[in-house]
């Protein structure tokens, strides 16, 4: 199961501010790439897919399959799901923390309820070789919180996703004050930060008859604030007021887990929730520190930050006739429509020389924006995309001898020239191994043909293709042992490796092992091929 891709947000009008032009990262950067598209391509033009999962934020993906879970939500089982992955994790060994190890733990009573599985089916195909199920369940989390009402929550990258299923357990609601506290321990968060996960976590959702019978005795779901799709601090007032439903603190009592926490510091952080950026900025750094609780040895990658101007899916294809076609975008972060904007792309050749004529103007539409929006919408940053598309051509021509070594961005304004060259450096491109356009596809499969710049000599040419197997991400990988022919009708600056496959499912790459080095393609998307 996977997304019925439906974004209904259309465009945001916002503040004209340019962020100011930090680097966050040097591109190309496949991992952070990726990462930062996940995490910040929330919504609109080229919009990955969690935020659709969120729209409304009471919206639930299993309605037909379980008619019985009225009052379930997605929103709610991505946040349960990276607690319970988490709540494994033994500060004293390092052992368990998020690791996608909750499939594996699915039988144990703390686990019942069908959203962990229902997590795993919608969140698996989000998953690749740079986000792992982990990744993609403490982004989730993020997602579900940012999108719905909450603050901005620091994510990382680089969890590892587990085999084996971990030893630590997760708290279950009968098991009184004193194990909770030295549970919370085990995981890392002191007594009041345990009040804060708890109420930050149980902003959402509720508790269902079906998992919990001793609890909720009938009726689908009772959900532990009024508020139960949105992430606010209602969930402390209607406590601390007495006209909370919370099934937690007015259930039976052997069961009132939410109760005995909340009351546990005579209600002091309870009470500071009142204040609804004290409430914010706890579960902001709550939450972060929670997905950032990983198996010991596991290095997470820097928090990731927006790249301002951002390439992407760059590609060269070798055409044959003498010429390369350069295609691809550009998001520009934090970026108004300005019909006066006139955007190039600038390129060196492949001896990073510049010429006079190495230069086409991007294009765009004003459907091309994209929308990241936190706090209830007080943050609304959107961005602008540009194709490399010419009228002719969809992509700009050069020449395959001189070829090209990296390109740039000039934004002219009014009188205002912008230069956007990555601090000197440019957007670096290899040019060493590329998809030919003679490639093909028959009802015995995809002959793809390769092209390998002449004068080198690779060890391996093969692709990389990313597939999804018993749940979890994995590289398939495809030597190209076709034997290289230069064919002259195809031009003397590339011969065309050969190989018989089938068409990749997901994204994919070309890559070359040339002289001890690995030269790539950026991810191809899945496309069709002429017919052969
Ligand atoms: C002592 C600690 C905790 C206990 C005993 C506890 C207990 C429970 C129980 C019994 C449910 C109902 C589940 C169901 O009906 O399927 C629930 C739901 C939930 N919990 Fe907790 N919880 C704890 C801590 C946390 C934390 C720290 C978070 C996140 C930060 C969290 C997030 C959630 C969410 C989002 C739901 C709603 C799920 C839904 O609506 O389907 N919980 N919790
Ligand atoms: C209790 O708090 C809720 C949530 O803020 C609010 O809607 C409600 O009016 C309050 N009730 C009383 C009696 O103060
Ligand atoms: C905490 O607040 C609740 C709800 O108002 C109240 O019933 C309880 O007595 C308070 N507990 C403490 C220890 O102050
Ligand atoms: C640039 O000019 C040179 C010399 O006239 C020509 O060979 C080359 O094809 C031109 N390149 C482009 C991109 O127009
Ligand atoms: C050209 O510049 C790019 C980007 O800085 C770099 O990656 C590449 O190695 C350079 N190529 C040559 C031949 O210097």
């Amino acid at each position: 199961m996977g997304f019925p891709f439906s974004s209904r947000w259309t465009l945001f009008v916002v503040a004209a501010v340019y962020s100011s032009r930090v680097l966050a990262y040097t591109w190309p950067n496949p991992k952070l790439d990726e990462l930062e598209s996940q995490r910040y391509d929330r919504l609109g033009f080229n919009a990955r897919a969690l935020a659709s999962g969120l729209i409304p934020c009471d919206r639930f993906e299993f309605t037909n399959e379980e008619p019985d879970a009225v009052g379930r939500l997605n929103a709610a089982d991505w946040v349960r799901t990276a607690y319970h992955d988490m709540a494994t994790h033994d500060v004293s060994d390092g052992s368990g923390g998020m690791d996608a190890s909750i499939r594996l733990e699915l039988d144990r009573p703390e686990n019942t309820g069908r959203g962990f599985q229902d997590t795993v089916d919608l969140l698996s195909g989000e998953s690749n070789r740079y986000a792992s199920l982990a990744d993609v369940f403490a982004l989730a989390m993020v997602v579900a919180v940012e999108h719905c009402g909450g603050p901005k929550i620091n994510y990382r990258g680089g969890r590892v996703d587990a085999t084996v299923a971990n030893t630590g357990r997760v708290p279950l609601p009968d098991e009184g004050i004193v194990k909770h506290i030295s549970s919370f321990q085990r995981q890392g968060f002191t007594q009041q930060e345990m009040i804060g996960l708890v109420a930050c976590g149980h902003t959402f959702g509720g508790v269902q008859s079906k998992s919990f019978p001793d609890i909720v005795k009938s009726g689908g779901v009772v959900h532990f604030d009024k508020t139960f799709s949105n992430f606010d601090n209602s969930i402390a007032h209607e406590y601390l007021n007495g006209t909370t439903s919370n099934p937690l603190v007015v259930g039976p009592d052997l069961t009132n887990s939410d109760k005995r926490i909340f009351s546990s510091d005579n209600n002091q952080t309870m009470s500071s929730f009142t204040n609804p950026d004290v409430f914010s900025q706890t579960c902001a750094s709550l939450l972060a520190r929670m997905i950032d609780t990983v198996p010991k040895g596991v290095q997470l990658t820097e928090v990731i930050e927006p790249l301002i101007t951002k390439p992407q899916s760059v590609a060269l294809t070798y055409m044959g006739d003498g010429t390369l076609l350069l295609t691809g975008e550009v998001r520009f972060w934090d970026m108004q429509e300005d019909p006066t904007r006139k955007v190039s792309l600038k390129w060196a050749n492949r001896k990073n020389q510049t010429c006079s004529n190495c230069s086409s103007s991007l294009s765009h539409t004003t459907n091309q924006a994209s929308q990241f929006i936190t706090d209830n919408g007080k943050t609304q940053i959107q961005s602008l995309w540009y194709s490399f598309d010419s009228p002719s051509t969809q992509g700009f021509t050069i020449s395959d001898s001189a070829s090209i070594g990296k390109f740039w961005f000039e934004i002219q304004e009014g009188n205002n020239k912008i230069v956007e060259d990555q601090n000197g450096i440019g957007y670096g491109l290899q040019d060493m191994v590329m998809i030919s356009v003679t490639s093909c596809e028959s009802s015995s499969g995809l002959k793809l043909d390769v092209a390998v710049r002449t004068g080198s000599t690779p060890s391996r040419v093969y692709i990389e293709a990313d597939e999804i197997s018993n749940g979890l991400p994995i590289v398939r990988t495809v030597d190209v042992t076709g034997k290289p022919s230069p064919l002259s009708s195809l031009g003397k600056n590339y011969a065309i490796w050969t190989v018989k496959t089938t068409r990749p499912a997901r994204n994919w790459n070309i890559a070359a092992d040339i002289g001890g080095k690995k030269y790539t393609t950026s991810n191809l998307a899945i496309r069709g091929f002429p017919a052969c």
